[in-house]
């Protein structure tokens, strides 16, 4: 299918920025934006919220093809207990092939689209023009989400986050089906010592010369 879409990729584990990148580039160039964990998470909504199991996925891609795209809220799906279910059911290859498939509907909207996850590059949208896959160091990611718990006047056990980190990381890293890892063609961001600011620089310049050559 031919398309005049110009679809942006971007990969990473959790907390490495990737979200806020998105968001910053999405507006710059006037794209749609879907950050598509949040899919996996009203998925695992959905289940949690009517008492029904983790474990079944034929239950589980039922709630994924019922998932609405418009609907999406950070706010509403960020608690913890449901980025762990979202995990859990981010395994099962029925609920990824419904949500892949929505997902691949959305990055067709023109007159652009920025989608970010952990298999963009690789599965989703795998002839995406521009493919960043956005990582930093699991110390700095943990101590990243510390900062924004603390700066919201909560309290957090940083030992807890960091474990919870590299967990998340073993989960998405390891499954059988669309394991997190940056596609062959991506540009590694690695924002370990980079603010996010320098993080949009850098992209931007990517964006603009794949964008000037077509
Ligand atoms: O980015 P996040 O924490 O909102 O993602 C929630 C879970 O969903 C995460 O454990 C990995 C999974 N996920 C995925 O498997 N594929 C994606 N494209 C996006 C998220």
């Amino acid at each position: 299918m031919t398309t005049k879409t110009f679809t942006i990729a971007i990969d990473g584990p959790a907390a490495a920025g990737k979200g806020t990148l998105s968001r910053r580039i999405a507006e710059q160039y006037g794209f749609h934006h879907l950050d598509t964990g949040l899919t996996y998470r009203a998925t695992a909504k959905a289940l949690l919220d009517a008492g029904l199991p983790l474990d079944d996925e034929a239950v589980a891609e039922k709630m994924a093809l019922e998932v609405e795209l418009g609907g999406l809220d950070r706010d509403i799906l960020s608690q913890h207990e449901i980025g762990e279910a979202a995990s859990k059911i981010a395994v099962m290859p029925a609920v990824r092939r419904a949500l892949v498939e929505a997902q691949r509907r959305f990055s067709e909207k023109a007159p652009g689209t920025v989608l970010d996850g952990r298999d963009i590059g690789t599965v989703v949208c795998p002839d995406a023009p521009v493919k960043l896959y956005v990582t930093a160091s699991p110390q700095v990611r943990a101590r990243r989400r510390y900062d924004e718990i603390v700066g919201k006047g909560a309290t957090a056990d940083f030992d807890a986050i960091f474990e919870d980190v590299k967990r998340r990381d073993e989960r998405d890293m390891g499954r059988a089906d669309s394991p997190l890892k940056p596609a062959d063609d991506a540009h590694l961001l690695d924002t370990s010592e980079m603010s996010i600011e320098a993080a949009f620089q850098a992209a931007q310049s990517i964006i603009d010369a794949v964008l000037n050559r077509n």
